[in-house]
């Protein structure tokens, strides 16, 4: 064995190893270079001249390696893949990637956490972004989700303040319970979510084995302009596994990238993970009929009132060549969309459909969806133009409309948005049915001896490190109001004041 590594070294350092394929290295701009491994230098001991181009450029490229990591949902891994249509949907949406039985749509697929850092472990407990891009025959689709069928927030306005408060705080740089509570106990439309966050679900054993939402309502439009209001879900085809905390810390001390691991052996491998995509559907006459508002994004449309079709599945088969290019630079957007489907007026969801393209318009550039990873598989025509690193390549001296002359790219009403008749006071105002307790509850009762048992232990190691008394009692007031046997556990295992807790409830 030495001998053969030593023989190795010998023809490396001989020269005579034979690579396959070799090509000259080159600069940036294409020119062969000379040496890579010594700087050009004045004597042997003089200084590094300025004049050595290869050298400046290469440590001028390294330097701007970089670029800003996502402001949320930083951590990440991605897969290419391929979307199959079961069946024709036209009748409920134009979107053509859902207009016959067996169509087949590329697409790249991205999970990620939410509030940890890009190096930051796999293992935490967090939401996990689920975001799919189809490239489809009429321009790319995104639907960005997360593995949890709610959220913890219904209005964009508070977005902001939220991720500042789950974020490292500002002074020590590390995530505090103290801070994330001290937001929450003001914000009981959360409580639902972490009912959800809070059970092991917060902790995936593996990204091929969690489910994907979209979370909101959006709006699918068929041909003559009906609206039909959708909830999306994609469903593990390998099944839901999660860690409890203790097997989250074993991982982590083990590979705080497992997941990211996991994900490319098994694609590697030929072992191809699949999502089932099932959608919920209610009419817009029907959206005032419930107890709570189907447009508010902190409730699920329950099964008995809205039960899933599923209309395709997704399977992701190959992993990306070069991450950077790809995860990174992939940029997914509530506000990418195809004829045929349009957002909701979920306040949430409409506060997303500006800020994704703000973010990467700053994050990657103003030409960011020209990145291949970004670029639609169907020609772009329009007169947008130039800006950083504009690659379009177009020759016309028209880039106008209209133009008497030449009359290139032509719009088509068929495309046209939807419309809605209004006749109300533009207000600033918290929806009516808030409803923040009730889906809880269900949920909470809905949990098996183990299920409950783990919820309780991981919400009271957080809500345990919390000092002030007066939040936590806030937060338990909570989980009380969604169930008096959850919040009594969280009691006797906080060790709170039950009379101080139930006095919160009361004086609402
Ligand atoms: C008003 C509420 C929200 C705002 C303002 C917001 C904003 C953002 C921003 C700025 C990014 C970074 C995008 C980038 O740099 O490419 C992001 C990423 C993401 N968000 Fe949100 N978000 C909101 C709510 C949500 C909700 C409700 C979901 C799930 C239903 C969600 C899922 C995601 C996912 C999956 C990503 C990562 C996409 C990727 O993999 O690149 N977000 N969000």
């Amino acid at each position: 064995m030495l001998r053969k590594t030593l023989l190795l070294l010998a023809i490396v350092a001989s020269g005579q190893f034979a690579f396959a394929q070799q090509k000259p290295l080159t600069t940036n701009t294409g020119a062969p270079v000379g040496n890579n491994q010594s700087s050009k230098t004045a004597g042997e001991n003089g200084p590094v001249l300025l004049e050595d181009v290869h050298l400046i450029e290469k440590l001028a490229t390294f330097d701007r390696e970089r670029i800003p990591e996502r402001v949320v949902h930083a951590r990440g891994v991605g897969a290419h893949g391929e979307f199959e249509s079961y069946g024709d949907f036209s009748k409920y949406t134009k979107a053509s990637l859902f207009s016959s039985i067996g169509k087949k749509t590329p697409v790249f697929t991205r999970i990620s956490t939410v509030v940890h850092e890009q190096g930051s472990p796999e293992t935490l407990r967090d939401p996990r972004g689920f975001a799919v891009k189809f490239y489809t025959d009429q321009g790319n689709y995104d639907l960005v989700g997360n593995n949890l069928p709610v959220f913890f927030i219904r209005d964009a306005i508070k977005f902001p303040d939220m991720v500042h408060a789950f974020k490292p705080s500002p002074i020590y740089n590390k995530q505090d319970a103290n801070r994330v509570f001290d937001f929450f106990a003001n914000v009981p439309e959360a409580t639902n979510m972490f009912t959800y966050l809070y059970q092991d679900l917060g902790t995936p054993a593996n990204l091929r084995q969690i489910d994907g939402f979209g979370v909101h309502a959006f709006k699918w439009i068929n041909a003559k302009g009906e609206v039909t209001y959708v909830k999306y879900k994609w469903t593990s085809q390998q099944g839901v596994k999660s860690f409890s905390a203790e097997e989250a810390a074993q991982m982590q001390a083990k590979d705080h990238s497992h997941a990211t691991a996991d994900l490319y052996e098994n694609i590697n491998k030929g072992n191809f993970p699949s999502w089932e995509l099932s959608v919920q559907m209610i009419k817009p006459e029907d959206l005032d009929k419930f107890d709570f508002n189907p447009l508010d994004p902190t409730k699920i449309w329950p099964e008995e009132i809205a039960p899933s079709m599923a209309i395709g599945k997704m399977t992701l088969n190959r992993v990306p060549d070069n991450f950077f290019e790809t995860v990174e630079q992939a940029a997914f957007a509530p506000a990418t969309l195809v004829p045929g489907i349009e957002p909701s007026e979920d306040k949430l969801l409409q506060g997303r459909v500006f800020s994704y393209m703000d973010t990467q318009r700053y994050r990657l550039g103003g030409n960011f969806q020209r990145i291949p990873v970004n670029a639609p598989l169907v020609d772009v025509n329009n007169f947008n133009q130039n800006g950083v690193a504009s690659s379009r390549g177009t020759k016309s001296d028209v880039n106008y409309q209209p133009s008497a002359t030449q009359p290139t790219f032509v719009d088509d009403n068929q495309y046209n948005y939807s419309t809605r008749k209004i006749d109300e006071e533009t207000m600033q105002r918290v929806i009516s049915k808030q409803n923040n307790f009730k889906q809880a509850g269900d949920l909470y009762r809905s949990l098996s001896k183990v299920e409950k048992e783990h919820l309780i232990s991981n919400l009271v190691g957080d809500l345990g490190q919390v000092k002030n008394k007066e939040v936590v009692n806030k937060m338990v007031s909570y989980f009380y109001q969604a169930d008096a046997d959850y919040g009594n556990r969280l009691i006797k295992a906080l060790k709170l004041n039950r009379n101080e807790v139930v006095a919160l409830v009361a004086a609402k």
